[in-house]
């Protein structure tokens, strides 16, 4: 079936709901390998965490049945945990290495990642921005939404940054599960701004699990506000949605129809 279109939300957004995690990894997964297959050598900007793990999986299990989808994309690493030694496999960098870009060989000039240990955190920005202003734009960023709203590190609060930055995390993202395993503790946050994300050509958000409704639901129908950072999502032309049944548990019943 076609994705239906989410009428009166905003104009460029796509809903899509599958009936569970797995069945919206498999909604996600088709958008990546679309994007792919009209731009061979795509920039993807990808996101970390739980919710993309299975689309991941799913892309690789492709992408080992036909070899060349993946040969001339190229990703760099939403953001990382600063201050965490860059050996520490909870490492945003360790994340996508070993689920995604190690599997598909993607490394070297086609992969970029932030260094999670800097010297000059002010350095490693410049040198990211550069990188971006350099190989961008991001042909797709495939984004988690955070328990805050977050997507990156770019963090609830008065304003949001433009570019890549240096984050002041909140008490939510340190408490993150991908921490647990952390050697030692998080410093700061290493993240592309909302504006490298909004100039994205694409954005696919993936939304899992009961615990996520609530922000699902503010995010589709409440304000543009830094408050709630996904909300600048609502500014961006091409965005697709991938949620789960239980993620789309507080939508009003003309969306939770979207397959
Ligand atoms: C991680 C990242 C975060 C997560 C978000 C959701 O690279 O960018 O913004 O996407 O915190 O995390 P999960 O998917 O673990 O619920």
């Amino acid at each position: 079936m076609l994705p239906k279109r989410a009428a009166g939300l905003w104009p460029g957004l796509t809903l899509r709901i599958g009936e569970d995690c797995d069945a919206m990894s498999r909604l996600a997964a088709e958008q990546v390998l679309r994007v792919v297959r009209a731009r061979p050598a795509a920039l993807l900007c990808l996101a970390t965490g739980a919710t993309p793990a299975r689309t991941y999986e799913r892309l690789v299990a492709a992408g080992r049945r036909h070899r060349a989808l993946f040969r001339r994309v190229r990703v760099v690493t939403l953001d990382e945990w600063g201050g965490l030694s860059t050996r520490d496999p909870a490492t945003c960098a360790a994340y996508l290495r070993q689920k995604f870009c190690g599997p598909l060989a993607i490394d070297g000039d086609r992969c970029a990642r932030w260094r999670s240990r800097p010297r000059d955190a002010a350095r490693e920005v410049r040198r990211m921005t550069a990188w971006l202003a350099e190989h961008g734009p991001i042909d797709l960023s495939v984004l988690g939404l955070g328990v805050n709203g977050h997507l990156g590190f770019n963090e609830p609060g008065s304003a949001l940054h433009d570019g890549p930055h240096v984050a002041r995390l909140s008490a939510a993202s340190l408490r993150h599960a991908m921490l647990h395993s952390a050697r030692r503790p998080v410093e700061f946050g290493l993240t592309l701004g909302i504006g490298d994300l909004c100039r994205s050509r694409a954005v696919l958000l993936l939304v899992s699990g009961a615990h996520k409704a609530k922000q699902l639901r503010r995010l589709l129908l409440g304000l543009v506000t830094p408050r709630f950072p996904a909300s600048f999502l609502r500014l961006h032309g091409a965005v697709t949605i991938c949620c789960d049944r239980a993620a789309a548990a507080l939508l009003p019943e003309e969306l939770s129809t979207c397959r």
